[in-house]
């Protein structure tokens, strides 16, 4: 999997991408992240990526022509990779959207900076925006680090183990159980018995639970689009009454 990362401070890139299961994901050729600096693609003797609005108003405005060169470049060479450009105006990135991209090998990020970009980058090359919350950050670039360690984590082998990114928070579009591990009582807080069983299908049906009544209490929208089975609905439907009957005692 190739992530072509476009930005004007490459720096910010290397400390992330040299710790952890990144690191391992390159080391072990899983994932290629190639950070190209715009201004290397500015045709001016300042190497200029930026410029005033046209219409006036505060801040700079990225130019179209280093951008644009940059994915042509890396399209001509590659003619299947797909570009996203991450801004807040984009879609809202989520785990599903993360798994649907680890479906296409190529992606070049373009990280924004500034007040924007010229709208013609976006008419010209952007085949996708996306943004991964609804706040403002100073630039693309820590946008694309988050999509990159998510969409990083469905390659086959980069979490290693057993590991298995179907288990995770949202993959099922339930939040996950609690977790322990030793000490069994610390500052007089028990692990739950069950977890100390041996008894596997009864761990299994408390976890499942306890991730049921985590997304209950915290995201109940998520519910709506989670896939349950009758015993998930029988036990929500009890967590509703208790709660219900709490309310009114
Ligand atoms: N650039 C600045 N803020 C952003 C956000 N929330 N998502 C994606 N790109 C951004």
């Amino acid at each position: 999997m190739i992530f072509d990362v476009l930005t004007i401070f490459p720096k910010i890139f290397a400390s992330p991408l040299s710790e952890s299961l990144l690191k391992k994901g390159l080391d072990k050729g899983l994932i290629q992240v190639r950070v190209w600096n715009l201004r290397d693609f500015a045709e001016d003797k300042h190497r200029m990526t930026d410029d005033y609005p046209y219409g006036g108003g505060a801040g700079m405005v990225m130019k179209p022509e280093p951008v644009i060169r940059a994915v042509e470049a890396i399209k001509e060479e590659d003619p299947d990779a797909k570009s996203a450009l991450l801004t807040p105006q984009g879609e809202r990135f989520h785990q599903g959207l993360a798994k649907r991209m680890s479906a296409h090998k190529h992606w070049i990020l373009i990280c924004g900076r500034y007040e924007g970009l010229d709208e013609r980058v976006r008419m010209a090359v952007v085949d996708q925006e996306i943004s991964i919350g609804d706040y403002v950050l100073t630039g693309g670039e820590i946008p694309a680090l988050v999509l990159i360690d998510a969409v990083s984590r469905y390659i086959p082998g980069f979490l290693g183990g057993e590991h298995s990114v179907e288990e995770d928070s949202f993959s099922q579009g339930l939040l996950e159980y609690p977790q322990y591990t030793r000490p069994p009582v610390f500052r007089g807080l028990t692990v739950p018995e069950v977890l100390l069983s041996g008894n596997h299908a009864q761990i299994q049906r408390w976890r499942r639970r306890e991730s049921l009544r985590r997304t209950f209490q915290r995201r109940p929208d998520l519910l709506e689009r989670a896939l349950l089975s009758e015993e998930d609905l029988t036990f929500l439907r009890d967590l509703r009454n208790q709660k219900e009957m709490a309310g009114q005692g």
